[in-house]
């Protein structure tokens, strides 16, 4: 049979009923243990490593289906849920690393992620070193013995550069060293697997999730990295799952373990919560990548508008490569620009629209915005904020599913009243 799509795959994948009641929806398995009939079946569960069933900090079957169903949109091999995306990403970086490693990492990355990079990790003794991963040979000069992983977003936010995605990879492969992916602010749009990416991490908080009522986050693995030559410990058997299926699910099975010892697991109604949002992703991508669109071209041509950057506007250095990766449904549904009158205007701005929503958050069905500069950016250094693209007059929107005329009016009204 045929590969199911896009849209196919956000309704069904994982799920196929449970024997029991025959419930349509993924039931909210919402409880913290299993019950084991007896001693033997509760010995064969641990022996066997049958993780969904034991207790939920390791393994759920609410979750599970939105895990196998994350794995199958990306052709995946399989993924771990966790309580948010910054979850996923450091429990995923705990996994990985330990003393005087060194990564490398893009210079545009979410806040919260510069954060983890530039202040949690070093004090563990990793090193890293932040790259413009736009200049191929920077990130190739910046791998070093110790180098364990390439990190990047595949659209950065909030400067909303493309990278060359696939010349990334071709860089990391020839070091041997995993090119991780955070692939939140394109999922479904874009298969970052495809292109040689062998980890995505997301936070499904945002377009996944699509409606901004819960908190997640998820790493899915292509299993397609051989981590016996640079990653020893991941393929060594390790207490207390003695897994026998070290191999293809190594990262997998260990950042079960890593779950296990630090405990950000997902619950088991957020799963659910994801799972309804998801069912829609597909058109909630096609309509957002519509709307954000003619959202740019609208602000282009507006007089109080100095600049607008959208990798789909043709004038964007990044339109080519936005092409090639994001063609079908357009560059997702971010886009900033700058006001005229700089951060004064801006906040007026803000202040004056009624129906984009005020909020640090992205990728909901509502449209949304927000001063980065003086917000999601405030807690790292002027240097970082420079380097990520964050001016102090720039605005930043996610565009929602609303009528785009709608938004358009609103956006008229507020720039006018600047
Ligand atoms: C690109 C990106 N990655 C990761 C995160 C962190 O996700 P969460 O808020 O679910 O922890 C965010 C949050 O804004 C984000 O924008």
């Amino acid at each position: 049979m045929a590969e199911k799509k896009l849209e196919t795959k956000a309704l069904h994948s994982g799920y196929k009923g449970e024997p029991q009641f025959g419930a349509r929806a993924v039931p909210i398995y919402e409880t913290s243990s299993f019950l084991f009939g007896t001693a033997d079946e509760a010995a064969r569960r641990f022996s066997e490593h049958d993780i969904n069933k034991i207790y939920t900090r390791i393994g759920n079957p609410t979750v599970a289906v939105l895990e196998e169903r994350l794995a199958d949109i990306d052709g995946g091999l399989a993924a771990v849920c966790y309580a948010s995306g910054m979850a996923a990403i450091s429990t995923l970086m705990l996994t990985l690393l330990k003393k005087d490693d060194h990564i490398v990492v893009s210079n545009t990355l979410y806040g919260g992620t510069v954060s983890l990079f530039s202040d949690f990790l070093p004090r563990f003794g990793i090193k890293i070193d932040y790259v413009d991963i736009d200049m191929l040979e920077e990130v190739e000069k910046s791998i070093n013995e110790n180098t364990k992983l390439l990190y990047a977003e595949s659209i950065g936010n909030p400067k909303l550069n493309v990278a060359d995605l696939e010349a990334l990879s071709e860089i990391t492969k020839k070091h041997n060293i995993p090119f991780i992916l955070d692939n939140t602010v394109t999922p479904g749009i874009f298969r970052p697997f495809e292109y040689g990416v062998d980890i995505a991490v997301y936070s499904l908080t945002k377009y996944i999730s699509g409606h901004g009522v819960t908190i997640g986050g998820a790493v899915v693995d292509s299993g397609t990295m051989n981590w016996r030559k640079k990653f020893a410990r991941l393929t060594e058997d390790m207490p207390p799952f003695h897994s026998a299926k070290y191999g293809k699910l190594s990262l997998i099975d260990q950042l079960k373990i890593t779950l296990y010892q630090t405990g950000a697991c997902m619950s088991p109604l957020t799963a659910f919560l994801i799972l309804q949002g998801m069912e829609t992703l597909p058109l909630r991508m096609k309509r957002i990548g519509e709307n954000t669109l003619k959202i740019a071209e609208f602000l282009k041509n507006h007089k109080n508008v100095s600049w607008v950057n959208y990798p789909g506007l043709k004038d964007s250095p990044y339109y080519n490569l936005a092409r090639k990766y994001f063609d079908q449904y357009g560059p997702s549904g971010l886009l900033t620009f700058g006001v005229k009158g700089g951060l004064k205007a801006g906040k007026k701005l803000i202040n004056n629209v009624k129906l984009c929503s005020l909020l640090a958050n992205i990728g909901d069905a509502k449209t949304l915005i927000i001063h980065p500069a003086s917000t999601t950016h405030f807690l790292i250094s002027s240097q970082e904020r420079q380097e990520a693209g964050v001016t102090d007059d720039m605005i930043r929107l996610s565009v929602g599913i609303e009528n785009a005329d709608d938004i358009i009016e609103d956006l008229d009204n507020a720039l006018n009243s600047v």
